[in-house]
């Protein structure tokens, strides 16, 4: 490659960079897992097998509001549409690619991307964010994940994602 390309080059990627805004949300997803209106829901599994959360080879389908507070009745700021995958043989690691999908005026329409393998049995659960679009085109970073409240008679939680990114 031409000493000239390769100058193009990193004085295109140093124009990029400093272009990048850096940006910390804290968001709340409010997951149901069970009953009539249950936001995570297992769709399919290892046949014989129970489709639970412990279980390898089981895939959730999920579509949780996501609240600007821990309170459900919190500002509705986006939505959490994905999947996630009991991904380990011992169940212990689950597989996520979930997009954040924002429904307010300033945001409507654009997503953060949040992917990766987790040890969903640990307090604070850390995943990547590898993309985004709208107002978080080129979004880079990482999510921590941390179960902020828990009732399992109503099969209600609240996770508090905390997310730290580089984005346009
Ligand atoms: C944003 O989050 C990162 C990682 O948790 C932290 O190091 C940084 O201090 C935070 N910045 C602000 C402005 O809160
Ligand atoms: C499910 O949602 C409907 C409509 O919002 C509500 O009337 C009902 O009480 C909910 N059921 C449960 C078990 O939360
Ligand atoms: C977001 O966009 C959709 C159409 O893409 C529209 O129906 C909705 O009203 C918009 N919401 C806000 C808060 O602007
Ligand atoms: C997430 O951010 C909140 C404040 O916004 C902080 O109290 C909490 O400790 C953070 N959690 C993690 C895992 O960094």
């Amino acid at each position: 490659m031409s000493i000239l390309l390769l100058l193009a080059m990193f004085l295109w990627s140093q124009s990029e960079g400093a272009l990048l805004r850096k940006t910390n949300l804290t968001i709340y997803f409010q997951d149901r897992f069970a009953g009539p209106n249950a936001t995570t829901v297992p769709i399919t599994g290892i046949p014989g097998h129970l489709w639970t959360y412990g279980s390898f080879g089981t895939v959730f389908c999920i579509d949780s509001p996501i609240t600007e507070g821990l309170e459900g009745s919190s500002e509705q700021l986006a939505r959490g549409h994905g999947v996630h995958v009991t991904s380990a043989l011992d169940g212990s690691i689950t597989y996520v690619s979930i997009s954040i999908v924002f429904i307010t005026k300033e945001s409507n329409g654009s997503t953060i991307q949040i992917q990766g393998a987790t040890n969903q049995y640990v307090k604070v659960r850390e995943l990547a964010v590898v993309g985004g679009t709208g107002q978080f085109r080129y979004a880079r970073g990482f999510a921590t994940f941390e179960t902020a409240y828990l009732d399992m008679e109503s099969a209600y939680a609240v996770i508090q994602c905390n997310i730290t990114m580089f984005h346009f």
